[in-house]
């Protein structure tokens, strides 16, 4: 029998502009699934969380990330997972997309590493398949499982490029206490759009990426402008755009919406105003009547990571 431990962490999908394509990784937030592998034929899940998982095994996203993986794999298994969710379903920081991360990082582990880590990406979207409305997409499973900041060049075939990420790269995340399915979030999202809001969003992604690749945050907080999705999301999230102000007063370099919301972000070039904008989110959400948990770190280049008990 094998065993295996291993910490994924929390991400921010988007960046701002970068609907389904850019995603970066969160230092210190995140979740922890073992896996038990032996001779036999079946999955099992068992949720040790303070969080509710769906008791149907075919409505947890760990199932068809796993199931994609053992039909590559091509031999038969029985699989036990034990899963640790640090992040709450539904905060849009990658709750879903880093137990699926987790688990086929575990799983690969376990079976000796068959697959490369950009592999287990395409794996683990299937879990983002089952909780979106049927649209696979990396933006949280890829910088979970990599590290760093992720770009999905193209989806077919997949292509992922890791960009560098500025030392002085500092995010402030808030999440509200307010529920907001991806499901719901993306259903609101218009099919087509004017091609002059996507000259204004392609020239945006292409200033973020130039951003990264410069190590000018001053560029990436310009850019970090959604004139596509944002304006359909804002309205989950009470008081965004004055949030908005208020923290781009004090000094953050751009405020958007994290992956699908209800989460909110900013970045900073400075850990002190990191820390200060935690603050004025917190302050902000509690006027409102909503509690929030903040979380202030760096962008981390570490990925998905067996741990040592
Ligand atoms: N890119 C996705 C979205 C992230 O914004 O819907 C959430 O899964």
């Amino acid at each position: 029998m094998s065993k295996v431990r291993v910490f994924a962490p929390g991400t921010v999908a988007n960046m701002g502009c970068g609907f389904d394509v850019m995603g970066m990784t969160l230092d210190g937030v995140g979740d922890v699934v073992s896996v038990e592998v032996s001779e036999g034929d079946d999955l099992e899940i068992e949720n040790r969380s303070h969080v509710e998982l769906p008791d149907d095994i075919e409505k947890n996203v760990i199932t068809p990330a796993v199931r994609a993986l053992m039909a590559a794999y091509g031999e038969k298994r029985m699989v036990k997972f034990v899963v640790e969710k640090k992040i709450s379903p539904g905060s849009g920081i990658g709750s879903s997309a880093a137990s699926s991360a987790a688990a086929v990082y575990a799983l690969n582990v376990a079976l000796g590493r068959p697959f490369t880590d950009e592999r287990l990406v395409e794996f683990a979207m299937e879990g983002e398949k089952l909780i979106s409305g049927g649209t696979p997409h990396a933006d949280n499973v890829g910088p979970s499982l990599l590290g760093g900041v992720v770009l999905l060049r193209g989806y077919e075939p997949l292509d992922i490029v890791r960009l560098p990420v500025p030392d002085n790269f500092c995010c402030s995340v808030a999440h509200p206490e307010i529920m907001v399915s991806t499901r719901m979030a993306r259903e609101v999202l218009p099919k087509e759009i004017p091609l002059r809001t996507a000259v204004k969003q392609w020239g945006n992604v292409a200033g973020l990426v130039a951003g990264l690749a410069l190590g000018d945050v001053h560029l990436v907080g310009r850019a970090m402008c959604d004139v596509v999705v944002e304006p359909y999301r804002k309205r989950f999230i009470p008081g965004f755009d004055e949030l908005r102000v208020k923290v781009l007063a004090a000094g953050a370099l751009a405020m958007n919406i994290s992956g699908a919301g209800p989460s909110v972000f900013t970045l900073s070039a400075d850990m002190d105003v990191a820390e200060r904008v935690g603050e004025i989110m917190r302050e902000h959400f509690a006027e409102q009547g909503i509690g929030s948990d903040i979380y202030v770190c760096k962008v981390s280049n570490q990925g998905a990571r067996v741990l040592n008990d």
